[in-house]
């Protein structure tokens, strides 16, 4: 475990989804998590794949966070299809897909996102309607060192 510094990480991560617009409202995120940056820059890269995808015309996305209640809470939003309400718990389940997913994959990712996320004491709940686009919202716990500063 070291330290990742959080705004960073989304840098980083921006940069390797190959986000076209890289605008990040993560100026109140200057925080400090302990983790793996590798691992967290593989999930953030997930979250901001699934906005790309299932938000196609690639407007509406956004990557922002804050410091709050001990840890840097990440939001990553598409103003994409949406979720419906009975799926959005399961779409952290493994092999999970909505039904009539027209873009490809495997329904791993977000699975590997909760995994990643627990690994480091956080927690990760999405918001959604059908055709109001998704926000997911990932809290890690800051670094000790942080909370006690
Ligand atoms: N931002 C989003 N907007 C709308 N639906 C989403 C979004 N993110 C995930 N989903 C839904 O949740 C399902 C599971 O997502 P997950 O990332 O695990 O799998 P995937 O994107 O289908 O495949 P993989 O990530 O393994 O390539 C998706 O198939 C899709 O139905
Ligand atoms: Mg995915």
């Amino acid at each position: 475990m070291e330290a990742v510094e959080s705004h960073e990480l989304l840098c980083r991560t921006a940069w390797r989804a190959e986000w076209p617009e890289p605008e990040l409202d993560a100026d109140r995120l200057n925080a400090t998590v302990r983790g793996d940056e590798e691992l967290l820059c593989i999930a953030f890269t997930n979250l901001l794949g699934n906005a790309m995808k299932y938000a196609p015309d690639g407007g509406g996305i956004c990557i922002g966070g804050e410091v709050e209640g001990g840890c840097a809470e990440v939001r990553v939003s598409d103003s994409g299809i949406g979720i419906q309400a009975q799926d959005l718990a399961r779409v952290f389940d493994r092999y999970f897909r909505a039904e009539g997913a027209k873009a490809a994959g495997s329904g791993l990712g977000l699975y590997l996102v909760r995994q990643i996320v627990e690994l480091h004491g956080g927690t990760i709940r999405a918001e959604s309607a059908p055709g109001q686009g998704t926000r997911m919202i990932v809290r890690l716990p800051l670094s000790a060192r942080e909370t006690s500063a």
